[in-house]
């Protein structure tokens, strides 16, 4: 989970790297690097650190430019942050340079072999193993680069994207791809490589999406080669036109891509639904789905895999496909599923959900789905990535490129899709009448404007989160469909205010929790239920009892709750199956207040990348 750019043509390549680096510092931002080359001499720097250290270090180097180039920004796997295991990693002759995403698993076994033939190491990762390899490879047996990035990779085990440079051959880069992303901006003479598109979205629209077990030698005015690692042979590149805009990996104005994202749902559930409901004519159009029209009819069980908050909208999805759909369903972690051996068969479907679409626990679970001979639906924000690739078939959230660590838009879309699903399983199975699947259809489509009304509390979810923001711990309660807004909620407040918060079915609180309630320990509740609004109010009055503090998230009339609850925060009312889209609201600004107050930094969290793409 690092990102890595390059460039081969014309232009100085530093300004188009480090500008690219930027754009993927989500991915990693512990420590950064780049290494230029002229055509005669390359030049590297490394710094720890975020890019705009690297840049300040940058500006000590005489003569670093030149039109082919490698950069990276990192997320620490194998050695902690620190100059020396920031990449590129270099050979031991000094001629090769290397930078990696991913881990190579096996890369112990390597490095004794290795050492055993003279290397030596300087930093701790895997990467400079890897290097070496190449190196080993291409000296014992004489090749040129690309066959050496080929047959040292055939020994390795693990996930790779890379981007090799050699001081032999100053004019080509050698990329190859297993597990992790890396794709090719194909601009007029000249070539951008990178983890995802964003880097050369200003350059080009077109782009080859590398495979995995592939190869591309890239040179300077010469065609690119594409080859298999495997076996050598010629690979035909898809070249796919992008339809993203600059304008939209940019922050418009907000302090922070997270509020920019907060404030983008209506908009993004808008383009989640835009073409695919017809209330006139009744219909919900989800074309991976109706392509397996049968397969939805007939399943008996639905498994959703995911990690994260992307697991939470899975948790949401569950209410709503037994709920609405009667449909058996079970939610997994991605990262347990592919160590159990889930009792899964050809009957069963397996929704995978990802923002990303590269989270390596959510891959290998897909794979081991598909080996059992299930069908896979993904459901997915990243067009072309790994996991929309891997699915069967499946229905992207057109939430736009979200750049925030903590997911926010991705959350809303995602539950959007699983309610479109739910409701049109349940059409087809014949569990609902026409007149409520209707009903459903107005509700999914007026969410865009009782998000707006959410977000119009604002100030006063500042106000409140002012006063809580030096809790050194706070409590998420919710039941049911709101179950899992407490989850999304305390995960978001841990994740960019290192707060420490836990979220608990309300009901689940006696059974332990109910310990932790004193006069420090603020609790927020989720109470816009109908179902069980007594109950709900009974759980708030034993927190109360214990001098909690607790903060409320109300339908719009409450009586009961703002009688007790010493901070009231008001949202549209709305069924229970559409809660979670609005509930969610006054949460993630919770959270994105208290840390700006906090100081924290809300986009890039201590320890964390935007795409897991290693265990
Ligand atoms: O890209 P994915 O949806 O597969 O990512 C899954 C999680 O890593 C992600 O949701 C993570 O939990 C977020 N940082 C939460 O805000």
């Amino acid at each position: 989970m690092c990102g890595i750019v390059g460039y081969v043509g014309n232009k100085d390549s530093l300004s188009i790297i480090i500008k690219g680096l930027k754009r993927l510092e989500y991915r990693g931002y512990d420590s950064s690097g780049v290494a230029i080359s002229d055509g005669n001499t390359t030049r590297f720097c490394k710094s720890k650190g975020k890019i705009n250290k690297l840049e300040k270090k940058l500006k000590k180097i005489k003569d670093i430019s030149g039109p082919i180039g490698i950069g990276h920004t990192r997320w620490a796997t194998h050695g902690e942050p620190s100059d020396i295991n920031a990449h590129p990693h270099m050979s031991n002759s000094g001629k090769l340079l290397l930078v990696h995403n991913g881990i190579i698993e096996n890369y112990n076994t390597l490095k004794e072999k290795l050492i055993n033939e003279g290397f030596s190491f300087v930093s701790e990762t895997d990467t400079e193993v890897l290097v070496n390899l190449i190196e080993f490879v291409k000296q014992s047996e004489k090749l040129k680069l690309g066959e050496a990035v080929q047959i040292a990779l055939r020994q390795v085990i693990g996930a790779y994207a890379i981007c090799v440079m050699d001081y032999d051959r100053p004019n080509e880069l050698v990329v190859a791809k297993l597990g992790s992303p890396l794709c090719i901006g194909m601009g007029k003479n000249e070539f951008y490589i990178a983890s995802d598109v964003s880097p050369f979205i200003e350059f080009t629209k077109k782009v080859v999406y590398l495979k995995d077990g592939e190869l591309a030698i890239i040179r300077n005015h010469k065609p690119t080669i594409f080859r298999k690692i495997s076996d050598n042979s010629k690979v035909l590149p898809t070249i796919s036109r992008l339809e993203l805009s600059l304008e939209k990996i940019e922050k418009k104005g907000y302090k922070h891509f997270m509020l920019k994202e907060i404030y983008e749902q209506p908009k993004a559930i808008r383009d989640t639904l835009r073409g695919r409901l017809n209330i006139k004519k009744g219909i919900v159009k989800l074309s991976g789905m109706d392509e397996y029209m049968d397969k939805f009819i007939n399943c008996k069980k639905l498994t959703i895999i995911a990690c994260g908050t992307s697991w939470h909208s899975a948790l949401a999805g569950e209410y709503m496909f037994e709920k609405i759909a009667k449909v058996s369903v079970e939610v997994e972690y991605a990262s347990e599923f592919r160590y159990r051996d889930p009792v899964i068969d050809k009957n069963d479907i397996v929704i995978a959900i990802s923002q990303s679409g590269e989270t390596a626990d959510t891959l290998a679970a897909i794979k081991l789905a598909k080996q059992k001979g299930a069908y896979v639906y993904g459901i997915c924000n990243v067009v072309g990535s790994s996991i929309a690739r891997e699915s069967d078939s499946g229905s992207y959230t057109h939430a736009g490129p979200e750049i925030g660590v903590a997911s926010t838009k991705a959350f809303t879309t995602q539950m959007t899709i699983l309610y479109l699903m739910a409701i049109k399983l349940a059409k087809i199975r014949g569990v609902i009448s026409k007149k409520s699947f209707i009903n459903y259809l107005h509700e999914i489509s007026a969410i865009e404007n009782k998000i707006k009304i959410a977000l119009k509390n604002d100030n006063l979810v500042k106000k409140v989160s002012k006063k809580y923001m030096n809790s050194k711990n706070c409590l998420y309660l919710g039941r049911g469909y709101n179950f899992p807004i407490a989850l999304e909620g305390a995960l978001k407040l841990k994740e960019i205010s290192y707060i420490h918060a836990e979220g608990y079915p309300a009901a689940e609180m006696k059974h332990g929790p109910i310990a932790l309630i004193d006069k420090d320990m603020p609790t927020v509740v989720i109470a816009t239920n109908k179902i069980n609004y007594d109950k709900i109010v009974s759980n708030i009055q034993e927190i109360k009892s214990r001098k909690g503090k607790i903060i409320a998230i109300v339908s719009k009339g409450d009586k009961e709750v703002k009688k007790i609850a010493d901070d009231v925060i008001e949202v549209p009312e709305c069924i229970e199956s559409i809660t979670p889209f609005i509930t969610v609201i006054p949460l993630q600004l919770m959270s994105y207040h208290i840390a700006v107050m906090l100081g924290k930094n809300v986009d890039q969290p201590r320890n964390l990348a935007k795409s897991v793409t290693v265990e």
